[in-house]
């Protein structure tokens, strides 16, 4: 029993040293967050009845404070987010309030980053035991859904993943590795 013990705390240390070297690099999704920001329009006042269908839970972005897992949990959001952005685009084109979609060469770009960005994130797994992204990305895909409100979806996933990349950036830089 003792050896066992003596093997788990082993491993606790081994994860908690292991886990900070699986990092993003900070100036690709400072990237991602520029274009994303010449992408798409701001929130349509034509899309206030569907706020609380288009929420993001501000809940994932606090919590895991002051652990050795805070960076790993910060850069989960990031990556989980861009993942369940990924899969609505993979299905459908973003467009505007007018219909018209977001500018091709642009959108390529970000797309391009944002699987990069996914590739070196595949390390980060979190359990997110509340369920609340899962649930927000789901009912974003409802919205973009259906045609009539679609650019409702697209603008609030902009603005969300917007406020994600840049409060990461800001209150968890040395979380990500920085080239010089
Ligand atoms: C869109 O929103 C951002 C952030 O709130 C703001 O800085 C920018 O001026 C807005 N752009 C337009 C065209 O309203
Ligand atoms: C995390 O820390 C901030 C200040 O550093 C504090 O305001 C917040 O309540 C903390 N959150 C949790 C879940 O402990
Ligand atoms: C999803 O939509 C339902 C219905 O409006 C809402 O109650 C729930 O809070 C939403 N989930 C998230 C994570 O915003
Ligand atoms: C908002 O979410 C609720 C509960 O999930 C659902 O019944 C409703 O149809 C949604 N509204 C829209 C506009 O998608």
């Amino acid at each position: 029993m003792k050896t066992i013990a003596v093997i788990l705390s082993l491993l606790q240390v081994w994860l908690v040293v292991a886990m900070p070297t699986c990092r993003l690099e900070g100036h690709l999704v400072q990237l991602a967050h520029d274009l994303l920001q010449n992408l798409g329009e701001n929130i349509s006042v034509h899309c206030l009845p569907y706020n609380a269908n288009m929420s993001f839970p501000e809940s994932v972005l606090t919590g895991a404070n002051k652990s050795s897992l805070q960076c790993h949990k910060a850069l989960w959001v990031v990556s989980e987010s861009l993942r369940g952005a990924a899969q609505i685009m993979e299905d459908s084109i973003p467009f505007g309030e007018g219909g018209e979609p977001w500018n091709k060469n642009t959108f390529s770009d970000f797309q391009n980053l944002q699987y990069q960005i996914l590739d070196q994130g595949q390390c980060l797994t979190y359990k997110d035991t509340t369920g609340v992204l899962a649930s927000y990305f789901t009912n974003m895909t409802t919205i973009i859904q259906q045609e009539d409100i679609a650019f409702c979806g697209w603008m609030a996933l902009r603005r969300d993943l917007l406020r994600v990349l840049k409060s990461t950036l800001q209150k968890h830089d040395t979380c990500f590795t920085w080239r010089d």
